[in-house]
């Protein structure tokens, strides 16, 4: 049977903006997780992007004197740049100003303007020109009719405009959310949703007036030149275009799409129901993380305290851009809460689950068999009643164990958790060295032989163990994790000086104990540099 397709998605993203940690954070969680599932052999479609046709774009771009199409040609490199640097992965960058978004999205439009799902009314409403988005009159009014997002006024508009017919989906949409609980993710989020689904739907505006000078900047509305296609309408439906296209239709629908909570709204409710009005699937699950603050404060452009993607790289020049990507996946906001980016705790947690976690583990494991055993997995012999003793025979069972929640973890969408898997098998290996001594070991085995045995056992468990636990700590750490592997002549990836090669066998297979891909006795492992120099939390943070 072949595979089963997994789809991932990120928001497209405001290619006015510049890259910063909101955008890396959505885009490193979603490269995890297509990491997970390549890993696991699944067929991987990972959809980015950027989102150009905003209002804001065409005036921007004038103010600096260019065109619409160099302004966004210039940011969208800024954002493929931050994600080369970031290690993402993606299958597609789409730019919804490419022809084939434009020509898909705007055939969605005409076949929802046929079944009369899109209609031609009037719209009274206050424009929040900043988010480029409508707010009901009880929602501007809650805000003083300005802008929840910046504060700035909101603009009263009254535009003939075309309407999507969302009223008409409301039934099918809670039906649609009572029977797949995992639909909206985290609950916390699901249950707001809900709530709102429960004072009922609009119809809400497609459609917005075309204005003198930018009328090559966006999607007409089909059959209608006076007006464009709403910048929202048609970013949703990047998603489909991006695989409405033979070889691509497998992956629909989406296995999860990925986002902060600002836009959950949007991707809950009025894409499935354009889903529903153009007869499409609807999407396993729509996940919406909280955000990341910076040292305690939200960001904003006010406080000009956004962490951007200079400062990432910074610490990426320091810690290692796979150490950046390790603090956005372990301890960003995935779940209701939101989190922060404090140096502090990024060099605690760098110290602890890196430089002191795998990192150490493994060379301590690397440089003891290089000493002992010329830098070769040694033979195995006999069990001794000294392995139960020590009590190591038990390492394969408990390593298996959490190879076992690390799959559940990732099923549940909690990365961190599945992360965590990895660096716990760590731990028990360091702890393993610690009771077992292995360095004493050693010194005795003049005496007595039989302890080279014991001795080349705990080592071998131990190479194992982390052998496993590089697998699972792998999507996080794709460059790292694949520079060990060379090192120990145990490479599962095609190409093993490409992180992003793709496996020679899925992980049941690599992660089997003593398996097909286990470490064999004579194999070389070379100790080689230690994978994270401790830090030292006096030195200052980087700078960009
Ligand atoms: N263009 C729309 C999305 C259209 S999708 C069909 C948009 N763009 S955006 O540039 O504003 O990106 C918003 C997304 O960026 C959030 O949903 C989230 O994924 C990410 N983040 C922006 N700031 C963030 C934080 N402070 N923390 C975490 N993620 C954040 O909305």
């Amino acid at each position: 049977m072949p595979p089963e397709p997994y789809y991932i998605t990120t928001p497209i993203y405001y290619v006015n903006d510049r890259p910063h940690i909101g955008h890396c954070y959505t885009t490193v969680v979603a490269d995890v997780a297509a990491r997970f599932a390549r890993l696991l052999g699944r067929d991987v479609f990972f959809l980015t992007g950027t989102d150009e046709h905003a209002e804001k774009v065409v005036t921007t771009a004038r103010e600096r004197g260019l065109t619409p199409r160099q302004w966004s040609d210039a940011n969208a490199a800024e954002f493929r740049r931050a994600f080369r640097l970031m290690e993402v992965a993606e299958s597609d960058f789409m730019r919804t100003s490419e022809d084939r978004h434009k020509t898909r999205a705007s055939a969605y439009i005409k076949r929802l303007m046929d079944s009369g799902d899109v209609y031609l009314g009037d719209y009274v409403g206050w424009f929040d020109a900043s988010q480029e988005e409508y707010l009901t009159e009880t929602v501007a009014k809650e805000h003083g009719f300005n802008s929840p997002v910046t504060g700035k006024p909101l603009e009263k508009r009254t535009e003939k405009n075309y309407f999507f017919r969302l009223s008409k989906y409301e039934d099918r949409l809670r039906a649609h959310f009572d029977a797949r609980p995992e639909f909206v993710l985290p609950e916390a989020r699901r249950n707001e949703v809900l709530g709102r689904l429960r004072q009922g739907l609009n119809d809400v505006p497609v459609s917005r007036a075309v204005k003198e000078g930018d009328e090559d900047w966006g999607i007409l509305m089909p059959g209608d030149p006076g007006h464009r296609v709403y910048v929202w309408i048609e970013a949703l439906c990047n998603y489909l275009t991006a695989v409405d296209e033979p070889e691509r239709r497998k992956y629909w629908p989406a296995t999860v799409h990925v986002m902060a909570k600002d836009i959950l709204w949007f991707h809950a409710v009025i894409w499935p129901a354009m889903l529903m009005a153009l007869g499409e699937p609807l999407p396993r699950t729509v996940y919406a993380h909280a955000y990341f603050v910076a040292e305690g404060r939200k960001m904003s452009k006010s406080l000009g305290n956004f962490i951007e993607i200079d400062l990432l790289e910074a610490y990426g020049r320091r810690y290692s851009i796979d150490a950046v990507r390790w603090y956005l996946a372990t301890q960003g906001p995935l779940g209701a809460t939101d989190a922060d980016f404090a140096h502090a705790r990024f060099v605690e947690v760098y110290n602890a689950d890196l430089a002191n976690g795998i990192g150490n583990c493994a060379s301590r494991v690397g440089n003891m068999i290089e000493k002992y055993f010329g830098g070769q997995i040694p033979e195995e012999g006999g069990w001794g009643e000294i392995a139960f003793d020590l009590g190591f025979h038990r390492t394969g069972s408990e390593v298996d164990s959490e190879v076992a929640d690390w799959l559940e973890n990732f099923e549940q969408f909690d990365l961190s958790s599945a992360l965590a898997c990895g660096t716990a098998i760590a731990t028990n290996i360091d702890l393993l060295i610690n009771r077992t001594q292995p360095f004493k070991i050693a010194k005795q085995i003049e005496n007595d032989v039989a302890l080279r045995v014991v001795l080349a056992q705990i080592l071998k468990h131990c190479a194992e163990a982390i052998r496993i636990a590089s697998l699972l700590l792998y999507p996080a750490m794709p460059a790292k994790m694949a520079s060990l592997w060379r090192a120990w002549n145990c490479s599962p990836l095609n190409d093993p000086d490409d992180a992003d090669s793709g496996f020679r066998a899925p992980l049941a297979e690599l992660a089997e104990w003593g398996g097909t891909w286990s470490l064999k006795p004579g194999q070389r492992i070379a100790k080689g540099d230690p994978l994270f120099m401790r830090a030292d939390p006096a030195e200052p943070a980087p700078t960009a």
